[in-house]
């Protein structure tokens, strides 16, 4: 190892597509000759992939930038990128002129000229691209886990969903040909991955730029290619989720029976104000098509928010009794949480702080008890599992289900326990609100 290599640490935060943009920037840099470090001592650049969700996000980037300067004197670069770069942009700068580069999502493709430019001492930038029709695409994905791996299917949103920085912060909507997504994936499971994840904001927007195959139809592509076990895609949005979706889903049985189907409110009044195009008649019709599948129990699960700008007690009540109706498996529950540029940020009629944690508490203790009554059901089942890893003080191997179900199982005495990334059965003899357990099935030999 030469000691005039450079080397870079990365810290990500947000959703899977920030992730994996980050695997996407690791290789970059790797194929433009830095090697990976494990911390920021170590490190002569520091890339940190921020997230503008929730939560006063900029103010945390921001005193973590100031915890920063004390390594600036050690000669070290910084970087800051993903959705809190693009969205205070050169303000980043201005309050901490220790970073060198600061680049939002949609500018990636060009990191290795960027690189060249803060090598040189310069400062970089790549803010304008929010409107380009190119997506980030590069052969040199560093990718985390050997089994399961990500894809990128679309960039971008254009729905502008009226509490929601992502439009701002990712861009527009553009898609990846059908083509490059397939040569990726064929490329994956010829390198042994036999789990892939199609990703987008809004998945399910897809449209193949050279007009060959729909959503559902690449999504069918992908679970039909030789050597593929699990195909998962995520964020499906109500508006666009169509009825050959679950058609596909249950035609193809390595296409995973899960769907992750953000409903946000149980009211259609507070959906029309949030601008997310769809009533709650509109949505529990998707839920319908989903629960009468002829071969497939798919799983269900939701983001929701509480607190919304004028969201009134009943409008709550409807999101309660929306969530007791479709039987979730699992929700992400989040509170309102006013954002920059958003227009949802002028609305009058916000909802005291405490209000929002009492209709949250109320949210998450009902979804439990639906969880402990779902989960309950599996008891007794033999359901096959990808193995993940091993909890050895319980001496547990962990594990996951097609409907993404954590299931931590025993092993019998004397069996080999099995290797990550391997599929099994195994018997379910206990079950809790948000996992499975029990012991393996074990083959008979012969
Ligand atoms: N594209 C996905 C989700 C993107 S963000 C979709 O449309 O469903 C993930 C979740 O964060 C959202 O589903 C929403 O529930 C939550 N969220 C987004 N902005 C928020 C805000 N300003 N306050 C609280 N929750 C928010
Ligand atoms: Fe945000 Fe709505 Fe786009 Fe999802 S669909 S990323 S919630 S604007
Ligand atoms: Fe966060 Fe940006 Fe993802 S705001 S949730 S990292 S799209």
């Amino acid at each position: 190892m030469s000691s005039d290599q450079k080397t870079f640490f990365i810290e990500t935060f947000g959703c899977q597509m920030n992730f994996h943009d980050s695997e996407k920037v690791i290789g970059t840099l790797i194929s433009q000759g830095y090697r990976r470090v494990e911390s920021e001592e170590d490190a002569d650049l520091i890339f940190y992939n921020t997230c503008s969700i929730r939560d006063k996000a900029e103010q945390k980037v921001f005193h973590r930038l100031a915890d920063y300067k004390r390594l600036q004197q050690q000669g070290k670069r910084f970087a800051v990128i993903g959705c809190v770069a693009q969205q205070e942009g050169e303000k980043i700068f201005e309050r901490a002129p220790h970073v060198s580069l600061v680049a939002g999502s949609a500018s990636y493709r060009h990191l290795p000229e960027m690189l060249v430019q803060i090598e040189s001492g310069a400062r970089a930038t790549g803010l304008d691209d929010r409107q380009t029709d190119e997506t980030f695409e590069t052969a040199f994905t560093a990718r985390s886990n050997p089994h399961r791996g990500y894809i990128t299917i679309i960039e971008g949103c254009d729905k502008f969903c009226a509490y929601c920085v992502v439009p701002y912060t990712r861009g527009k909507e553009r898609s990846r040909s059908s083509e490059s997504v397939l040569a990726e994936a064929r490329q994956m499971v010829d390198s042994g991955y036999t789990d892939i994840q199609l990703l987008g904001q809004n998945v399910n927007s897809y449209r193949d730029p050279l007009g060959k195959k729909s959503f559902a139809e690449l999504l069918a592509a992908v679970g039909e290619l030789a050597g593929i076990r699990r195909v998962r895609f995520t964020t499906s949005h109500p508006r666009h989720f169509t009825r050959d979706i679950v058609e596909a889903i249950d035609a193809v049985s390595t296409l995973c029976d899960h769907v992750h189907l953000p409903v946000q409110s149980g009211s259609s009044r507070v959906l029309a104000a949030m601008n997310r195009e769809y009533t709650r008649e509109q949505y529990m019709e998707r839920i319908e098509w989903l629960r009468s599948t002829r071969n497939r129990e798919i799983s269900l699960t939701t983001d929701i928010i509480v607190g919304f700008p004028g969201e009134t007690e009943a409008e709550f009540e409807q999101t309660m009794s929306l969530m007791r109706e479709v039987g979730y498996d699992g929700a992400f529950t989040f509170k309102y949480s006013p954002r920059p540029n958003t227009p949802a940020i002028s609305l009058a009629d916000s909802i005291p702080e405490d209000e929002k944690t009492r209709r949250l508490h109320l949210l998450n203790q009902q979804q439990q008890e639906i969880q402990r009554a779902r989960y309950a059901r599996h008891m007794g089942q033999v359901i096959e599992v990808m193995v993940e890893g091993y909890n050895d003080p319980r001496g547990q191997v962990i594990a996951r289900t097609s409907q993404n179900k954590t299931f931590n199982f025993i092993v019998p005495a004397g069996v080999a326990r099995p290797q990550v990334g391997s599929y099994v059965s195994a018997r379910v003899t206990r079950t809790f609100p948000n996992s499975l357990a029990g012991e393996m099935v074990v083959p008979i030999e012969g």
